[in-house]
């Protein structure tokens, strides 16, 4: 059957829309776009990322085992693990917007690489097996555990990357598990997941721009939310303050300067201070931004820099829904 080089697919009822390329699924794609459309075996057999075509073609590109019914078919239900697009599509599809919508998954992931990014933090790069990726939300946490050693730790990749997980290990932040990765944990081990955990995730629909304040490692699940607004290709303006407490404590920032380089909508300001003084980052951002209230403030870090931070924003009466934290 010929096919479109690149199909545009529309997603009702939110209106998101993607492209299909080559013989990449329908999923496939909407993942990569930043999309968080229901899933589960992404190989066929659960039946989950069901959807409706409301109008153009899909065809087959992978096995299926699940079955749909006569019925189903009838209506123009359609697996979108296992199809891709023909031409252009409009499908019926629910996009989980609330980390409630995800369910605790158990999943045994591999050491893909580790790469040090200071002499204390450690970027430890973990791979889900192809039959198994992991559904969260940018911004989400996982339990991590190795041997007997287990840890709570922000994904710092986005859900966009496949199946590919990225954590930003502290040698002094993770009990045994950390002692784990800097020093017997070696590529192609294997290391448990469960989770998605917390509420940390981002308001894509807001129409507010947003201000990103991150201290130290509170940068990791920063990273995730501004690499998924990316993927979405969110046009509202995106401002990114990391307060770093350590000499080289912006440990990507070529990465940040790349993406202000970019992106006409984003712009990145490293600070380096002595301690993580939320208060202070407050004030500093207040004198910059005229109208505070006109912005979604996200922060993360530990709680001596959360809790002062929230503390002057309240203040200075910053509406409660407008803000959202993780504490690390
Ligand atoms: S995600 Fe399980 S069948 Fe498609």
């Amino acid at each position: 059957m010929l096919r479109a080089m690149s199909a545009h697919v529309v997603v009702h009822p939110s209106r998101h829309e993607f492209f299909v390329d080559g013989a990449d699924t329908i999923l496939d794609a909407a993942l990569r776009s930043g999309l968080a459309l229901n899933y589960g075996c992404s190989n066929g057999n659960c039946g989950l990322c069901k959807a409706r075509i409301v109008s153009g073609q899909v065809q087959k590109v992978r096995h299926h085992d699940y079955v749909l019914s006569e019925a189903e078919k009838q209506q123009g239900y359609t697996l979108l693990c296992t199809h891709t697009a023909v031409g252009d599509l409009v499908v019926e599809a629910p996009e989980s917007a609330e980390a409630g919508d995800i369910p605790a998954q158990q999943i045994v992931a591999r050491v893909k690489a580790m790469q040090a990014l200071g002499d204390d933090l450690m970027s430890l790069h973990l791979q889900t097996p192809r039959a198994s990726r992991l559904r969260f939300l940018a911004g989400q946490s996982l339990t991590l555990t190795a041997g007997v050693a287990s840890a709570q730790l922000p994904i710092a990749s986005c859900p966009c990357d496949d199946r590919n997980l990225h954590f930003h290990v502290a040698r002094n932040g993770g009990g045994g598990f950390a002692q784990m990765v800097f020093g017997s944990l070696r590529v192609g081990d294997a290391v448990t997941l469960f989770g998605p955990w917390g509420d940390f995730v981002l308001r894509a629909d807001s129409p507010r721009s947003i201000l990103f304040l991150a201290c130290d490692t509170g940068f990791a699940p920063i990273k995730s939310l501004i690499e998924h607004a990316m993927a979405l290709e969110l046009s509202e303006r995106l401002h990114l303050y990391w307060l770093a407490t350590r000499p080289a404590g912006h440990y990507l920032d070529n990465l940040c300067r790349s993406w202000a380089d970019a992106l006409d909508n984003f712009s990145y300001a490293p600070i380096a201070a002595e301690q993580c003084d939320g208060a202070e980052l407050v004030r500093h951002i207040g004198a910059e931004h005229a109208d505070l209230n006109a912005f979604d403030i996200y922060l993360a870090g530990p709680e001596a820099f959360i809790r002062p931070a929230t503390i002057a924003l309240r203040e200075q009466g910053f509406p409660e829904t407008q803000l959202i934290a993780a504490i690390l």
